[in-house]
């Protein structure tokens, strides 16, 4: 009996006299019948008007007896399940495992996980509402929530808050201890020494601006309110700027960059922060994904509508199977390596160049190195003459 199917939208008008497998008595034309206020038509009427209702919910609603025999759903709660005979007549615990029975006493709503009827593993919250009616009648309904999304984003945000916090600890101990050896080390320090603790600071410090900055565009680039305006910039300028964040920290590893730009680059429609913004992340990455002392080539490349940036390194590269998610929030490639990030560089850098209407992209080999290219529009013909140079980062 128990996996006899039910009419699809099928619920316990208002007992659950007519539990399936006949263990609490009732029928429900007696229950019905016996409340004696409304004339069999009206009563119908008023029923198939309910059941329209309990159909139109998106929400999959189960009903069950007092001893937690399923004996009605609708539609919503089928297509959760897949099929009627998975819900029929069950025990409630078989399908929601970690429902609560009516007869127990819980503390509000329960939450689980389990897989649907596709195997897609779904985040779920129920409500059960216990009806009474009279002594040892009555009938609970469940309704089940699907929070999937909600509890996705909790991960993220718990993720968020555990990376930010880590990445903040390194930096502000390295603050710390410098400005404790300027405190009380400062008359014995020769200017080398000077030198050498302040530029660990402001090293450290710009790690900690280029982080803030990360999850200030990570959030209005996420929540859809990010602009950009973009104006005609020099590419010079952009890769100034973007040297004067990620050049110290090269240098500190003993990197050499290359910049190749052509003599006769054109300006690009860019608004300079962001633009600065994505080949900073790109640099830093060619930077700390990279050995000690590897060469990083910057490659401008422009044709006739669009001007491509490519950052190539010589680092361990990635492998094919581990590029998809790389634009996504929070992805980092599993590694031996311990370079600090939060796994925003890359995911950032794609929401600001398709604000542009440009595009990004990687290409990488195990052993090979990494080149990861973006593209901007271009402005004019008669850009800034810069020349092909080849610096040290510092610039
Ligand atoms: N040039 C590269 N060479 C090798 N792996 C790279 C390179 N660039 C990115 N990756 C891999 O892609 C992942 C995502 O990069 P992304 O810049 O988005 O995050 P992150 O560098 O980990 O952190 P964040 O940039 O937020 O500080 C990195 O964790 C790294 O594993
Ligand atoms: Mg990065």
């Amino acid at each position: 009996m128990p996996d006899e199917p039910a009419p699809v939208g099928w619920l316990v008008p208002r007992s659950a006299g007519a539990a399936p497998d006949g263990n609490s008595g009732q029928d429900e034309e007696q229950v019905a019948g016996g409340q004696g206020l409304l004339a069999p038509r009206a009563l119908a009427s008023q029923e198939a008007h309910r059941r329209e209702l309990l159909e139109a919910i998106r929400t999959p609603i189960v009903t069950t007896t007092l001893s937690g025999r399923i004996t009605g759903f609708n539609a919503a709660a089928i297509a959760l399940f897949g099929s009627p005979a998975r819900l029929y007549g069950r025990g409630i615990r078989d399908v929601l495992p970690f429902a609560a029975e009516p007869h127990e006493p819980t503390s509000g709503d329960v939450q689980g996980r389990l897989a649907d009827a596709t195997g897609r593993t779904v985040d779920l919250e129920i409500s059960r509402t216990v009806m009474h009616e009279g002594a040892d009648q009555g009938y609970a309904v469940y309704v089940v929530h699907d929070i999937s999304r909600h509890a996705e984003v909790n991960r993220l945000r718990e993720q968020l808050l555990y990376s930010v916090a880590h990445e903040l600890r390194g930096p502000l101990m390295v603050l710390d201890n410098a400005l404790e050896i300027l405190d009380t080390e400062y008359p014995r320090l020769t200017s080398e020494e000077h030198a050498h603790v302040l530029g660990t600071a402001r090293r450290t410090a710009r790690r900690m601006r280029t982080l803030m900055e990360d999850l200030l565009s990570a959030g209005s680039i996420q929540s859809g309110h990010f602009v950009v305006a973009p104006r005609k910039t020099s590419i010079q300028a952009i890769i100034d700027d973007a040297l004067e964040i990620v050049g110290p920290a090269m240098r500190a590893r003993g990197q050499r960059l290359e910049i190749d730009v052509p003599a006769n680059a054109p300006r690009v429609m860019a608004d300079q922060r962001y633009a600065r913004q994505v080949l900073t992340n790109l640099l830093a990455n060619a930077s700390k994904y990279s050995p000690e002392d590897s060469m990083i080539r910057l490659v401008v490349h422009p044709n006739s509508r669009l001007v491509r940036f490519s950052v190539e390194d010589q680092g361990p590269g990635i492998a094919p199977e581990q590029q998809a998610g790389l634009f996504e929030r929070f992805y980092r490639v599993r590694t031996d390596s311990d370079a600090p990030g939060v796994g925003l560089g890359l995911a950032i850098a794609k929401g600001i160049v398709e604000a542009h209407g440009g595009s990004i992209g990687i290409d990488s080999q195990v052993g090979n190195g990494t080149r990861v290219w973006f593209t901007l529009q271009s402005a004019t013909r008669q850009g800034r003459a810069a020349g092909h140079v080849s610096a040290d980062p510092a610039g």
